[in-house]
């Protein structure tokens, strides 16, 4: 082939530089920790010894245990095309070895807690590959917006992710703490310890890139953070607060139920004091970086409880 001729050849990606030297020392000690800390939820957990307790519960408690559970798979599982997305765009960023590998563990720490989530379900009655509310059809799918994730850099999109982290890594806690069941508390510990790295490592990028942002980015990534949390988090995620009333009441109900059953589940209303009480935990942290979070108007103005709200 001619010279000229391969210089048309634009290869995509061009792989070159491939990145062999580290940048992020503190980055490249959580994939040792990933390492260390791997687990897998086919042998790590009892799933005969989770049937078999479970077999005797009311076939209502049941069944609002395999909804919520499911619920928790496909919430994981949103995580992924997320991850997807960002090792893509690290690789074509030819952005350093460290935080390739940090989202590679990333996606694969994801899957294993939406596998164990789905078995959860399974042990509990069937765990529901689609939601049987319409409603709830549409929430998840807006769970990842990777047009809203492309208008901000690479770093700060990831600063804005591991801020839900950190929200969804409290509400994480106290279903570990309601899990009365040991393989369920053993599979909610598991996943907790996955998700503490994934909240060091938002901590890493607000040392490392917060205060590189303009006052226009930090604005954006603090409106960013308050858009997603009342358009999908909010809408059954996180919390039923912006169901519509039907489906509020009827899933709030089934949550309610698990929770009481010690399925691994919180309480509606408690979900709301835990993401209010983040909150504050939030925007302390990104204060000394002068990021404005705003109001969130549905939980953090007056409340009426989610079940009386019928
Ligand atoms: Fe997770
Ligand atoms: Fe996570």
């Amino acid at each position: 082939m001619e010279a000229s001729m391969l210089e048309e050849t634009v290869q995509n990606p061009n792989p070159y530089p491939v990145v062999g030297e580290l940048h992020y020392p503190d980055i490249w000690q959580l994939c040792t920790q990933a390492r260390d800390l791997a687990w897998d939820a086919d042998k790590d957990i009892d799933w005969a010894e989770l049937a078999r307790e479970t077999a005797d519960l009311p076939a209502e408690v049941r069944a609002a245990g395999a909804e919520w559970w499911s619920l928790r798979a496909w919430m994981e599982h949103g995580a992924t095309p997320y991850g997807a997305e960002r090792l893509s765009q690290a690789i074509y960023e030819h952005q350093p070895f460290e935080i390739k590998q940090h989202v590679a563990n990333f996606i694969m720490e994801e899957l294993r807690h939406h596998e164990a989530s789905f078995r959860i379900a399974d042990a509990l009655g069937g765990y529901q590959p689609s939601p049987s509310s319409d409603y709830f059809k549409l929430v998840i799918p807006r769970f990842h917006n990777e047009q809203e994730e492309r208008r901000m850099s690479f770093y700060a999109g990831m600063a804005v992710n591991t801020l839900f982290e950190q929200l969804s890594g409290e509400l994480l806690t106290a279903r570990y703490k309601n899990a009365g069941y040991k393989q369920i508390r053993k599979a909610c510990e598991l996943i907790l310890r996955d998700e503490a790295r994934h909240v060091q490592f938002g901590r890493i990028l607000m040392r490392r890139f917060f205060e590189s942002l303009s006052d226009e980015e930090k604005e954006q990534l603090g409106q960013k953070f308050a858009k997603k949390l009342r358009g999908s988090l909010l809408n059954g995620v996180y919390a039923v607060v912006n169901l519509p009333k039907d489906e509020r009441s009827r899933s709030a109900r089934a949550r309610a139920l698990a929770a009481e059953y010690k399925l691994g589940a919180t309480h509606p209303d408690e979900e709301v004091d835990i993401i209010v009480e983040a909150l504050v935990q939030i925007r302390k942290d990104v204060e000394p970086y002068n990021v404005p979070i705003p109001q969130i108007p549905e939980i953090e103005g007056e409340r009426v409880s989610t079940l009386a709200a019928e």
